[in-house]
């Protein structure tokens, strides 16, 4: 090789090496960490909390002084996210030293603070011991799995939202009115669980059932009344069940200790109920579902043969004014006497001698009188109010009538104080022709009746195939005042005008 040829070798040798210095140098420069977000947090390290961005790829090593694993998604990355599997204590340093990944001697080394574990607070009170509890973090770490666990080795998992843990302790069946250890824990991502705090809850004792009735165990409006040991404040819930169905749909209200419950639909006769109470939360006490089950039979369906019981009860006309029930079990006071009576003439429809109505439905019964009119039906007022002893008469004569058979009378006509026609607002209707109540059914005033009264206001109180819940036979002509609101009501329920009283008003 000649000289020349060696010095320029030498030269272009030098400058490789100069050029290599020169990158080494630049490189040097550069070979700084980039930005990165010191702010390293408790528990898990997540990706989120621990993103390092760097300007070329890096090796790493944790100089952590406990034995700990210590990862990163990816070596090769320039971001870098660790992960620790162990908690970091409280305000203690680490130090977490990169090297380049081509191992030149340009090593960094990055340190932060392991942050406090956010604070647990109890936020809601604990119901029974069937409530769920709720925690309050004070930072959003929802993303981490907790439980909930007592001594007993119960265990829940609570469900983390934002920064609210709710844990279902009703599934942990804690024992009522005792003290219970609780844990709250977290699962790191090893599974490992770790205690983050301990608390104390305690279950309210048991309320207890200290007395249930049923009244009126008839079909359609039983009530059920249950006495508890204390004030109640919550109910969860009252179910009846017959034949296996459960309904809830019941009406239910409390006062003080006292819980009322009442179907709002019709039962049927002769039927076992189950009233099951659900959860009652009062006066820092709870009672719990299926510890107190309320056992009834309906009524079986009435005989034929309507017979008066023996415990007759004064019906409560003082309240109920024109709406009260009366029939076979309810009598009217022997002295009430409604303080408007007038001349049923007053409505202008034709009527027999001195028959007195209630001043309260003459506008109405005009109105119908006229409609009927206008049909070409000419209604007749057969009988109005009746007082006591007029109704003692109208029985006797039913008897007499019937040549002394009692039975039959009673199928006819009210014994004294039980008829309607003491309210003063029952008509027995008429025509010219059919005077006679019997002969009325099947006139055509009847029919018009049937079809048109309730739009009056007025209705039929022993309508046909009624007899097995009035006692009464198909009376055609008596039609009773309710007003036109209620009578449209009556006319859509289906029920008959005894039902109907006793469910909208008893
Ligand atoms: N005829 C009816 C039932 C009464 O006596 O009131
Ligand atoms: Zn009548």
């Amino acid at each position: 090789m000649s000289p020349i040829k060696t010095k320029k070798l030498k030269i272009l040798l030098s400058v490789c090496i100069l050029l290599s210095l020169l990158l080494f140098a630049i490189s040097t420069v550069y070979l700084n960490v980039g930005q990165y977000n010191e702010k390293l947090l408790y528990g898990d390290i997540k990706c989120i909390d621990g993103i390092f961005i760097l300007p070329q790829s890096y090796a790493i090593s944790g100089n952590f002084d406990f034995n700990h694993k210590f990862y990163s998604e990816d070596i090769y990355s320039k971001e870098f996210c660790f992960r620790t599997n162990e908690f970091l204590e409280e305000n203690k340093k680490y130090e977490i030293t990169l090297k380049p990944f081509n191992f030149k001697p340009l090593s960094k080394t990055l340190s932060f603070v392991g942050d406090k574990y956010p604070n647990i607070q109890k936020q809601s009170k604990t119901i029974g011991a069937k409530g769920s509890a709720d925690f309050k973090l004070e930072k959003d770490i929802s993303s981490v799995q907790y439980h909930i666990l007592n001594k007993n080795d119960g265990r829940v998992q609570c469900n983390s939202k934002g920064r609210k843990i709710s844990c279902a302790i009703e599934e942990l069946n804690l024992e009522q009115g005792k003290e219970q250890k609780m844990q709250i824990t977290k699962r790191n991502s090893l599974q490992q669980e770790e205690v983050l705090k301990e608390f104390n809850i305690k279950t309210y004792p048991e309320l207890e059932v200290v007395d249930s009735k049923v009244f009126n165990k008839d079909t359609y409006k039983p009530k059920l009344e249950i006495v508890f040991s204390g004030d109640v404040q919550e109910i969860g819930g009252i179910t009846l069940k017959q034949n296996g169905v459960e309904r809830s749909d019941l009406d239910i209200d409390f006062e003080k200790d006292i819980v009322h419950i009442q179907p709002k639909f019709k039962l049927k006769h002769s039927h076992e109920y189950t009233a099951t109470i659900k959860e009652v939360v009062g006066d820092n006490k709870s009672f719990l579902e299926d510890k107190k089950k309320i056992n009834f039979t309906t009524k079986p369906a009435p005989n034929f043969w309507w017979i008066y019981p023996d415990n007759i009860q004064i019906a409560n006309i003082e309240d109920k004014e024109h709406l009260t029930l009366v029939n076979k079990e309810r009598q009217l006071p022997k002295k009430y006497e409604p303080q408007d009576l007038v001349e049923a003439s007053k409505s202008g429809l034709q009527t027999k001698d001195n028959i007195r109505l209630r001043n309260i439905l003459i506008r109405d019964l005009k109105h119908l009188g006229t409609a009927a009119k206008k049909d070409g039906i000419n209604l007749k007022i057969v009988s109005g109010y009746r007082c006591y002893e007029t109704q003692e008469r109208s029985y006797q004569n039913a008897i007499s009538k019937n040549d002394g058979n009692i039975s039959l009378a009673k199928r006819v006509s009210a014994k004294p104080g039980h008829s309607e026609h003491q309210l003063g607002t029952a008509i027995d209707f008429g025509t010219k022709k059919a005077a006679e109540f019997q002969s009325f059914n099947t006139t055509r005033a009847a029919k018009w009746l049937e079809e048109n009264a309730w739009e009056y206001g007025f209705v039929k109180s022993y309508p046909e195939r009624a007899e097995h819940i009035t006692g009464y036979i198909h009376e055609g002509w008596h039609y009773r005042y309710l007003g036109k609101e209620k009578a449209k009501d009556l006319q859509n329920s289906g029920l008959v005008l005894q039902q109907w009283l006793e469910y909208k008003t008893e």
